[in-house]
């Protein structure tokens, strides 16, 4: 049937709004994309000093992957995956900005929240951690993206694990700058201004 498409393509425009860029546009900071790593998503937003429109950013580009699943589980079973793949997506590459979009982080969170919410504990907890301790949002969003798909491993179904493998993969390949940057030890820390 056409329902997993009809799914997939909700999920790719709730995803495809890219939050970041709304926001600090609407405050009038400018395209984030012309400072620090040039990203849409909150760790960028951060570097602007405007802790509150990071935090709205965060919560906005993970709420429209939470809300993509959930919407799309209403209208059957199995729905949720489709729209969740979308939303992360269509947050990677939004048609809007050609395509350029984020690197995923929240909206891959908010997905989870949607369809294993108990693994999202354990993202929350390692991607903590590991801000906490060494201060690169990059490497605790990368870390998180190994733990998830094995926790889910234990914790959900085979396709959601699946499903999570590949979006991790995907989230790997967005951060080969910053996997180059943290390996030259050029990555900006947590709270540095852009
Ligand atoms: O969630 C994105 C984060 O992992 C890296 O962001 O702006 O430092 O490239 P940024």
């Amino acid at each position: 049937t056409y329902l997993p498409i009809a799914a997939l393509v909700f999920g790719y425009l709730l995803g495809s709004i890219p939050f970041g860029l709304l926001l600090t546009r609407a405050a009038g900071l400018g395209d984030v994309r012309s400072i620090g790593s040039g990203n849409i998503g909150a760790t960028n937003v951060l570097r602007t000093g405007h802790k509150g429109l990071a935090a709205a950013t965060l919560i906005l580009d993970a709420l429209k992957g939470t809300a993509a699943v959930l919407i799309a589980e209403h209208f059957g079973p199995g729905l949720g995956l489709w729209a969740g793949f979308g939303a992360f997506a269509g947050h990677l590459f939004p048609v809007w900005l050609g395509f350029k979009g984020g690197k995923g982080v929240a909206t891959y969170l908010g997905v989870l929240i949607g369809l294993a919410w108990p693994t999202a504990l354990v993202f929350a907890a390692v991607w903590l951690i590991v801000a906490i301790v060494l201060r690169y949002s990059s490497l605790a969003a990368l870390t998180a993206a190994i733990a998830v798909p094995v926790a889910l491993w234990f914790q959900a179904s085979p396709q959601v694990a699946a499903l999570f493998a590949v979006m991790s993969v995907i989230v790997f390949i967005k951060h080969r700058a910053n996997i180059s940057r943290l390996l030259s030890g050029t990555e900006g820390r947590i709270g540095a201004k852009g």
